[in-house]
């Protein structure tokens, strides 16, 4: 495989030699919001400690947040599908001095073959599938405890952002269909690196679909987590990309309550 890394287009991490992987970010992963959100609800989870916490980080594009929790003792597997992401992943595991840090280029579908997980971080990623219900089972097959969801959804509404299809029912849920890539046209996928590989079309969920999938997937608690949006709630709620973007952040535990 290339040691070399391709440009690094969100994650900016400082290495241990004290560089920096995207230093016009401006900022450090381990400060990111997202980032900073689920290790409170994770310290709130795990009140003697992350060390030793199995997680997956799914989708992990440039391993921001995979080496940011290692960071913190836990034993991080970054799964990524996409060979130019991948490789900026092993860069920054190159320069991480960290044992409990690792990276598989892979389909997130084949997240099973890696055993099981305390913890299953989905950011960015469910509305990539065309399949997000089953998807969530699955990931309650994998995971013992936490499962993080940051997503798009669909709008009740027609969006004004994204160019969704009408409300329809897809593996009896509702939600809308996103196009990835446009039928018949050749577009270079592994330049969107953001984007999904293989799938031309992405189901995003309504949210009450995404809630009730996350129970279903074996996690009696679900909740939906707001502190990523900062201190100014309502305003970002009222006028960020909370709503502009349809964008969430959900959680589900087992509570070990409920066999
Ligand atoms: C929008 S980015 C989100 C990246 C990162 N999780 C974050 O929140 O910053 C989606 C990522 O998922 C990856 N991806 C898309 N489909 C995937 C799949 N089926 N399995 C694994 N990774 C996938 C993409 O290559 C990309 O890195």
């Amino acid at each position: 495989m290339s040691e070399i890394n391709s440009e690094f287009t969100a994650h900016n991490v400082l290495l241990a030699d004290g560089t920096q992987t995207l230093a016009s970010a401006g900022y450090f992963m381990n400060q990111h919001p997202w980032f900073l959100a689920t290790v409170r609800m994770l310290r709130a989870v795990y009140p003697g400690g992350l060390k030793g916490v199995r997680m997956v980080d799914l989708g992990c594009l440039e391993g921001g947040y995979s080496i940011e929790f290692a960071r913190l003792g836990m034993d991080v597997l970054g799964l990524e599908i996409r060979e130019s992401n991948f490789r900026n992943c092993m860069h920054v595991k190159s320069r991480s001095n960290l044992d409990n840090l690792k990276f598989v280029q892979d389909d997130a579908w084949n997240v099973e073959r890696y055993g099981r997980f305390d913890v299953v971080l989905c950011f960015g990623l469910l509305y990539h599938l065309d399949k997000p219900t089953s998807f969530l089972h699955m990931l309650g097959d994998v995971c013992n405890k936490a499962l993080f969801v940051h997503t798009h959804i669909a709008p009740v509404e027609a969006s004004k952002a994204f160019d969704l299809s009408a409300m329809t029912q897809h593996e009896d849920a509702e939600g809308r269909w996103y196009t990835e890539y446009p039928d018949g046209l050749r577009v270079d996928r592994s330049a969107s690196k953001w984007a999904s590989l293989e799938n031309n079309r992405s189901f995003w969920l309504r949210k009450e679909f995404v809630l009730g999938a996350i129970r279903d997937s074996g996690f009696d608690i679900v909740v939906e987590q707001y502190d990523w949006l900062g201190s100014q709630i309502a305003d970002e709620m009222l006028r960020g990309m909370y709503t502009t973007s349809h964008r969430n952040m959900f959680v589900g535990i087992k509570s070990g309550e409920n066999p």
